[in-house]
């Protein structure tokens, strides 16, 4: 290798690392994939109820929609949708799972009975 080719291939080197790095930094904010898309806000819902995927999906077919906390998800995503389209609250604040559920699968609905 002469001076030259080893300059050529430092060069050549330093592209791609530059090349790599800019287009991952700009792939990563505005992520479009709608299977990415469904993933991540997967991640974000079962982190609100404070449990794992299998808590709503059959780990043999993820597509499945026989569980009944999967049926009840569905409805609940209905009503936060719902929620946050209204009138007067129109998504600010915005209503997720977390509002009501606090980490817990299964929050309770009744209000605490005063302590005498
Ligand atoms: C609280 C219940 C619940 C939890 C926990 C949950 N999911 Fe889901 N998931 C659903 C529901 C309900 C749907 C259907 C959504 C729809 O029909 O719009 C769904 C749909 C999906 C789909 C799309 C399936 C299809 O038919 O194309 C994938 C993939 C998925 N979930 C993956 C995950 C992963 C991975 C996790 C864990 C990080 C997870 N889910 C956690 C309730 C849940
Ligand atoms: C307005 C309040 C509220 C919001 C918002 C809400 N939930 Fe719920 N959810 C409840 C309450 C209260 C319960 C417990 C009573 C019941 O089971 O009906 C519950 C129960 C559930 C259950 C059944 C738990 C079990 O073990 O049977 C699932 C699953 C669930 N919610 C999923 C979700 C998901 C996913 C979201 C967000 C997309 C969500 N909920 C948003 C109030 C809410």
């Amino acid at each position: 290798m002469t001076q030259a080719d080893r300059k050529r291939w430092l060069f050549g080197l330093a592209t791609c690392v530059f090349l790599f790095f800019t287009t991952s930094i700009a792939a990563s904010p505005t992520q479009t994939d709608p299977d990415i898309v469904m993933r991540e806000s997967m991640v974000i819902m079962a982190r609100q109820l404070g449990v794992t995927c299998t808590h709503c999906h059959d780990p043999k077919n993820f597509k499945s929609a026989t569980m009944k906390t999967h049926q009840k998800a569905k409805e609940h995503m209905r009503v936060t949708a719902w929620l946050n389209s209204q009138n007067g609250l129109a998504g600010k604040p915005h209503i997720d799972c977390y509002t009501c559920h606090r980490g817990e699968p299964s929050p309770k609905p009744e209000k605490p009975t005063p302590k005498k």
